[in-house]
């Protein structure tokens, strides 16, 4: 039979699209008494696609879970709840999902028990929503970005209340400090800085379904940061969708780049942080980054065009030459420094010659690694309404051009470590050849290497023998030169 739904609000994108600048409210978790160890006996799989902010919400719904008394499974068929965390930046990764909820609805036959949840970016999304409420009438749950603190809520009307649950806000999203959080590496943690993006980029959904820009409080950042230190973590990565914006919204005079020169002063070994905005990135912050210490010699600075005409038709507020600019003087303070970047081809409009200007751009830039993607319309932007009518087989040579390009950046990037002893923060065995240890430089590149297992969570030298295209190979130990 039809469950019915207990809660029930729905996404609007006109609601999403505004930015109206009210105070952030900013709450403290608090778990209700009535939960406490409701799931015991239950288990839970959370599958989640997309960017690392999404891995950072999935690590606070086991969080959650687990304090609800649930245990965590990998296997389907076992399972009591499966939430899928979703990514809606590109139509392949919605495909992908939709294809998930086909295949899923079969467990539940087997399993009517089953609890089946949709949360994440694609639910924010109007379009959506509705066609989950329509086509996928068996899924249980269906919530946004902006309430994963209330998944305990949704769960128990779910469970006790066999209701249904839609709940999704477009309102601009508020702050919860304090959720638990079960992290999946026990030496590396995510650390959100900040919500939501207020940039607008003409092709990107980001900013409908992750609300307004809005910062933590530094005092919260930094503690968890110590937190992190003392229970032995050797990395932080900070999170937000433009680092660069940090601060802008809050009481005081403080800054991302008095961020980075506060978390210097952390016992921390490692601190990364992304996505950065080239806009709104600052002498000051190139300047701390340029002062080291635990600051790490990589920036994720995505570039997405090297043609002025589609830079400014995508919104991004720079030229190809500012652009350049930046990397110029990022180089000048903070030597050695890696740089990689996003690129998308076949934005609307975009002609052999806009094309050519990207890889100039890319040539002189001298990236050393690149996320590249084919322009993908996202239903409620800007740029889903400009008139495309470049053939789809270009726009698949393009991508193929650029990645060969792309791929010796990345050739070239390795290279220069042959011979030299880096640091390396051992994740654990290569999945490739578990003979091996695989982790990550201080430049945040991939090295392999025989050595102990003992050796895992901890930095350790390594001696680089020979650079490959996507990663570097090497022996333990060696004496610096
Ligand atoms: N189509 C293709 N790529 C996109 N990106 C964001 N939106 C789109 C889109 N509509 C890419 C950008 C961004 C990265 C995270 O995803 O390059 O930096
Ligand atoms: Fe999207 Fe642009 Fe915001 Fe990045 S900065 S999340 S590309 S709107």
């Amino acid at each position: 039979m039809e469950k019915d739904y207990g809660k029930y609000f729905a996404p609007s994108l006109k609601e999403a699209r505004k930015r109206i600048k009210t105070e952030i409210e900013k709450i403290r978790f608090t778990f209700p008494e009535h939960l406490h160890q409701f799931g015991k006996g239950k288990k839970y799989l959370i599958k989640t696609y997309g960017c690392q902010g999404n891995e950072a919400d999935s690590e606070k719904m086991a969080g959650i879970l687990q304090k609800l008394g649930f245990t965590e499974t990998d296997k389907e068929e076992e399972a009591d709840l499966i939430l899928l965390n979703t990514c809606a930046i590109r139509e392949n990764a919605e495909n992908r999902v939709f294809g998930e909820l086909g295949r899923l609805k079969n467990l539940k036959t087997h399993n009517p028990d089953l609890l089946l949840g949709v949360c994440g970016c694609m639910p924010q999304e109007e379009r959506v929503f509705n066609l989950i409420k329509e086509k996928y009438p068996y899924i249980d749950l269906v919530f946004g970005t902006h309430n994963i603190h209330k998944l305990g809520e949704y769960l128990y009307d779910a469970y006790l209340n066999k209701e249904k649950v839609a709940e999704v806000f477009s309102e601009e999203g508020k702050i919860v400090e304090g959720i638990p959080t079960k992290r999946a590496h026990d030496r590396k943690a995510w650390v959100n800085i900040m919500y939501g993006c207020d940039e607008f980029c003409t092709y990107c959904i980001v900013p409908y379904t992750r609300g307004r820009e809005r910062s933590r409080n530094p005092e919260d950042i930094l503690n968890e940061v110590r937190e992190l230190a003392e229970q032995g973590y050797q990395e932080v990565t900070l999170l937000g969708q433009n680092v660069n914006a940090y601060g802008k919204d809050l009481e005081r005079d403080y800054s991302f780049a008095d961020l980075l020169n506060d978390l210097r002063g952390i016992p921390i070994p490692r601190v990364r942080f992304t996505t950065s905005h080239p806009h709104d990135l600052d002498d000051a912050t190139i300047y701390a980054l340029g002062r080291g210490g635990n600051l790490m010699p990589h920036l994720h600075l995505p570039v997405q065009s090297g043609s002025d005409r589609i830079l400014k038709k995508m919104n991004r507020k720079y030229t190809a030459a500012e652009y350049l600019e930046k990397i110029r003087k990022l180089r000048e303070h903070v030597p050695g420094i890696s740089i990689t970047t996003d690129i998308i081809v076949g934005f609307p409009g975009e002609t052999e010659e806009d094309f050519q200007a990207t890889l100039d751009l890319l040539r002189k830039a001298e990236f050393e690694g690149a996320f590249t993607f084919i322009f993908s319309p996202r239903e409620g932007t800007p740029a889903a309404k400009y008139q495309d009518d470049l053939d789809p087989a270009v726009k698949k040579e393009r991508l193929l051009t650029l990645n060969e390009l792309v791929n010796e950046g990345y050739l070239r990037g390795n290279k220069r470590f042959e011979g030299k002893i880096v640091k390396v923060l051992v994740d654990g065995p290569s999945d490739k050849d578990p003979g091996l240890l695989t982790g990550y430089t201080e430049h945040n590149k991939l090295v392999n290497f025989p050595g102990s297992k003992d050796l895992i969570g901890k930095i350790v030298d390594v001696k680089i023998e020979k650079a490959y295209t996507w990663h570097l190979r090497g022996i333990v130990g060696g004496t610096h030169s």
